[in-house]
């Protein structure tokens, strides 16, 4: 069996998911977002097992940690080099919170494990997303919840400049998504996968990373991040070159670090029950 760290048809995304930027990404994704999510978690108190699919580096996995001393979190993710550097990143917490590689689609944890599942940034870089939301409903006992915290590459908005910063998402991340037979804008789609893989008491709640809630220096290190990992991947099978995709995000850049400009990222996190 090959390894799961190399089974592109699951991690159609994993030369970028282990590359360096992916750290810096992460890194500021938590620090933008963490703050507007924590109370979305007191929905979730006083659960004790609580399982963080496509944990990368573990920035949430830790800070729950942190936040519910009571509690047992295990990452798991399908890269070693992630799985790595999160525990090496967090032994401090060991063995309370874990890190295991394993694959989202074939969680080896037996039904009704966690009362609570939390899936980052992930259902927009797989592909059949559904196997996976009911992979996270199997592994939680009835009543217990699933937080998912999914991206929409059609909910960034940035003031019109030299380049039309729309047509950046779309002919970037949206086309990319198509052709890696995932979807960049799985945001919209992500409370009708959930309501069909039959959760219950569903709500979105949105993070909006934007250039008042948000330090402008942060929201910028995220597109900076996201153009050294991706702007190669963007151009290949496009019709635009990796000049036009650097240009573009580099337009967004200059765009959030300028005081006299607003720009918006909104993020949905869905939750919800397991019946
Ligand atoms: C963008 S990162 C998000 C990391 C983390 N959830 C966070 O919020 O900081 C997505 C992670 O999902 C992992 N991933 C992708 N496909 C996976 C799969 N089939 N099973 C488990 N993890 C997967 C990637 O390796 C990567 O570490």
């Amino acid at each position: 069996m090959s390894s799961p760290s190399l089974d592109h048809t699951r991690n159609p995304q994993a030369s970028q998911m282990a590359d360096e930027s992916m750290v810096r990404t992460l890194a500021a994704q938590i620090s933008a977002i963490w703050p507007q999510e924590l109370p979305l978690l007191d929905r979730y108190r006083g659960a004790a097992r609580v399982l963080d699919v496509g944990a990368g580096t573990g920035e949430f996995s830790s800070r729950l940690a942190q936040l519910w001393p009571e509690a047992t979190v295990t990452g798991v993710d399908v890269l070693s080099s992630s799985v790595e550097l999160a525990r090496n990143r967090h032994q401090a917490l060991a063995p309370r919170l874990q890190f295991e590689q394993g694959d989202a689609f074939q969680l080896q944890y037996p039904e009704g494990s966690f009362d609570l599942v939390a899936c980052r940034h992930v259902l927009q870089a797989i592909p059949t997303p559904e196997l996976v939301i009911s992979e996270l409903a199997r592994v939680l006992r009835p009543g217990g919840y699933a937080h998912i915290l999914t991206e929409d590459y059609g909910m960034l908005h940035m003031m019109v400049a030299a380049l039309d910063p729309d047509e950046l998402w779309r002919d970037g991340p949206v086309q990319y998504a198509a052709r890696t037979n995932t979807d960049a804008r799985i945001g919209r789609r992500t409370w009708s996968l959930m309501r069909q893989a039959g959760f219950i008491d569903l709500r979105v709640d949105y993070v909006i990373v934007d250039t008042v809630r948000v330090e402008r220096t942060v929201f910028a290190d995220i597109m900076r991040a996201w153009r050294d990992g991706y702007v190669e991947a963007l151009a290949s099978g496009s019709s635009r070159s990796p000049e036009w995709f650097r240009a573009g995000f580099d337009q967004v850049i200059a765009s959030i670090e300028d005081p006299e400009q607003y720009a918006v990222w909104m993020v949905p996190i869905v939750s919800g029950t397991k019946a």
